[in-house]
């Protein structure tokens, strides 16, 4: 399904791009904008900026490689490592996926054909980002540091008045259904692109914005379901027995 190395090179950077939108992500982790270099065959381009065309193949196939973990798989794993899990999408969503959006969004030229497009992603696309960075910003900070408590304290850890100020202040069935009844961030974009349907679109550039948009909405939606369907209904049975620990020590007393 891969170009070999000899096929990659003849080919023209925007043959390259339309012909596999993941190569755009690849030139750019080389420090190229693929926007640049429409008309380069890409052995002079490669040959200019010094880089072997079998190091960008290499790159290309390991995107392949799946995101989705596997739920079965996390379903049995400790929860403090299904946080760390989710930890690590945050972290690779925001400063890898949204910058290198971002970076495409911001270049992207004001051309007449899709103009109503690339204006409304321009203006919406920061402010989803901010609120992105909030929401991770909250569940880090708070959701996932009381489920901690939580563990820790299922573990033998128990500081019981911390935990009770804890418990007053948070309620995971509360945080469960805000989560999933939180309108989706990516609602606005899915809006403004009509879903992702750039079939139509005519700019090359824009088209590869729309393509990374519907991979990161793919992405986001698979991120939470772990959240909506692992952690935080495993998160509530720990908060139950959490509770009736923390009564047996208020009886003791
Ligand atoms: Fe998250
Ligand atoms: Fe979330």
């Amino acid at each position: 399904m891969f170009l070999d190395s000899k096929d990659l090179q003849s080919k023209k950077v925007f043959d390259l791009v339309k012909d596999d939108y993941q190569y755009a992500k690849v030139l750019s982790s080389f420090g190229i904008d693929f926007y640049n270099h429409y008309n380069e065959n890409l052995s002079e381009l490669c040959t200019s900026k010094g880089i072997s065309s079998d190091k960008l193949l290499g790159y290309r196939k390991s995107i392949n490689e799946s995101f989705d973990f596997g739920n079965d798989v996390l379903i049995s794993t400790p929860i403090n490592l299904v946080i760390e899990y989710l930890k690590h999408n945050h972290n690779y969503f925001v400063k890898n996926k949204l910058p290198y959006l971002q970076n495409l969004i911001n270049n992207l030229p004001l051309n007449k054909s899709d103009l109503e497009f690339s204006k409304d992603l321009k203006f919406i696309f920061p402010i989803f980002f901010e609120d992105f960075v909030q929401h991770i910003y909250e569940e880090e900070n708070y959701h996932f540091e009381y489920i901690y408590k939580l563990f820790n304290a299922i573990q033998g850890d128990i500081n019981a008045s911390n935990l009770f100020i804890m418990m007053q202040k948070f309620s995971i069935n509360k945080i469960l259904l805000e989560h999933i009844n939180e309108d989706s961030e990516m609602e606005g974009i899915r809006g403004i692109t009509h879903n992702y349907s750039y079939a139509k679109i005519k700019d090359l550039h824009l088209k590869v914005i729309f393509q990374e948009l519907k991979e990161f909405d793919d992405e986001l939606s698979i991120h939470s379901d772990i959240e909506n369907c692992i952690l935080f209904p495993r998160a509530l049975k720990m908060e139950k027995k959490v509770s009736k620990i923390l009564q047996s020590i208020s009886y003791q007393n």
